[in-house]
């Protein structure tokens, strides 16, 4: 009986202890605010009024959130005028290329420049600033954010936001998974140092059988991949659409290019913000020696028929986070079937083990949940076995003559793009 009553006295001492935290918070909330809208002082006084700015600053958030919302439903529509052409029949989302705003916030802890740094990104991205402390404790109605985009002594993370509950029983929300990157240093770093990737099922996909002088990666992400690709001794294109992801990748390849040490590898890549699919059209009636020898593709699989197996190999901690930030990529097979008018060598389509290859694919290169299936696009000898005649196919022909001005898509390629769509 008396260990109930000292647990029912410890948990009640906690909610006090929280309550007393949050109308501290509240109160600096309060003093900020221009005098006409502080209501009368005296007894109470600043309880009400904290209360009343709670529910305004619940009712505006909720309004804002709820004409966002509207906001987005209208982009992800199907609605033709929400879709931008890219070539005829084919339409891209533009609300693919743009950061969530609801699901991403901007933080620091106090110091000047980080505040300063942290408060240029948010207003770069279109995104809300909330002070770290604040992010910790602020209550679950007025916080819609799942990931944050943090900036601690002029390091840049994004991180998965985690509950937990705190030792005074309050609910506190905490930053896990914390993704950066930097190509001058850590683990992929001393792994290209020491040539560890030289037999990765990766790089020897990509190979075709030599070194490819040109590589266009049309699902940048990190650039991890590229990064590896690159430092084998090709010419690297990343295209990468989320703004995010490639804020994250040029601030490292600006500090890269500045490293001896990595500067080599860094004025190999060439990074682009676009939608690959847009870019893929863009080039398509490119001569072939302007044209990359190898595409490459890594979209993200989040399909809810994932394997136990499937999963785990997402879980890896960048994965994770980027995975909240991006969603699943859904234009994979329009981006392969643009690709195999365009790559003069191959095609190289990382997937999970689990999922299965496309049809058509010559080889594959596997890790212990991963799989590279190749596609070669290169001019094929066939040998007919009943003669032993020789003939060659040419996976690229219906659109190497291409004269038609459809941004380069004829009947064929225009058929393969359009059943991946629909
Ligand atoms: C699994 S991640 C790639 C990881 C990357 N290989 C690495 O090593 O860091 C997939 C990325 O492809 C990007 N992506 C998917 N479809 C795209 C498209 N059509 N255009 C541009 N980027 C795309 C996503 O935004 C996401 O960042």
């Amino acid at each position: 009986m008396t260990k109930l009553r000292q647990k029912i006295a410890k948990r009640d001492h906690g909610k006090n202890t929280a309550m007393s935290k949050s109308t501290r918070a509240d109160k600096i909330e309060f003093s900020k605010l221009p005098p006409s809208q502080r209501g009368a002082p005296g007894a109470g006084g600043v309880v009400d009024v904290t209360q009343e700015i709670e529910r305004v600053t619940i009712e505006s958030k909720r309004e804002r959130y709820q004409k966002e919302q509207e906001e987005r439903e209208l982009h992800e529509s199907k609605d033709e005028q929400y879709y931008k052409e890219v070539a005829p029949g084919i339409s891209i989302n533009p609300a693919l290329s743009l950061v969530n705003r609801q699901q991403v916030v901007v933080t620091s802890g106090t110091d000047a420049a980080d505040v300063s740094q942290a408060n240029e990104l948010a207003v770069r991205f279109g995104l809300d600033y909330v002070p770290l402390h604040q992010l910790q404790t602020m209550p679950q109605q007025l916080f819609t954010y799942q990931l944050a985009l943090a900036v601690a002594s002029g390091r840049l993370s994004l991180n998965d936001l985690e509950l937990y509950e705190g030792k005074s029983g309050g609910i506190r929300r905490k930053m896990t998974c914390e993704v950066t990157l930097d190509f001058t240093s850590g683990e992929l770093f001393y792994k290209i140092k020491e040539r560890t990737f030289a037999k990765s099922p990766m790089v020897r996909s990509v190979r075709c059988p030599e070194v490819p002088a040109t590589v266009l990666d049309v699902t940048g992400g990190l650039g991890k991949d590229a990064w590896v690709i690159a430092s084998f001794g090709s010419k690297v294109t990343v295209v990468e659409r989320n703004p995010i992801l490639h804020y994250f990748l040029e601030c490292a390849l600006d500090k890269a290019r500045k490293n001896p040490a990595t500067k080599d590898i860094a004025a190999r890549i060439t990074l682009i913000k676009a939608d690959s699919v847009e870019y893929l059209c863009s080039i398509i009636n490119r001569e072939p020696s302007e044209q990359p020898d190898v595409i490459y593709m890594d979209p993200m699989y989040l399909s809810k028929s994932d394997s136990a197996k499937q999963a785990r190999a997402l879980s890896k901690k960048d994965i994770r986070a980027i995975r909240k930030l991006v969603g699943g990529d859904r234009e994979s097979k329009l981006l392969f079937a643009l690709s195999k008018r365009i790559a003069q060598k191959r095609i190289v389509w990382k997937k999970p083990k689990t999922v299965a290859p496309i049809i058509g694919i010559d080889t594959h290169y596997s890790s212990s949940d991963t799989r590279f299936d190749v596609f070669i696009t290169a001019t094929k000898k066939v040998v007919n076995p009943a003669n032993g005649a020789e003939t060659t196919t040419d996976p690229r022909s219906s659109s190497s003559n291409n004269s038609s001005g459809n941004n380069g898509l004829d009947n064929k390629a225009k058929g393969e793009a359009m059943s991946c769509i629909h």
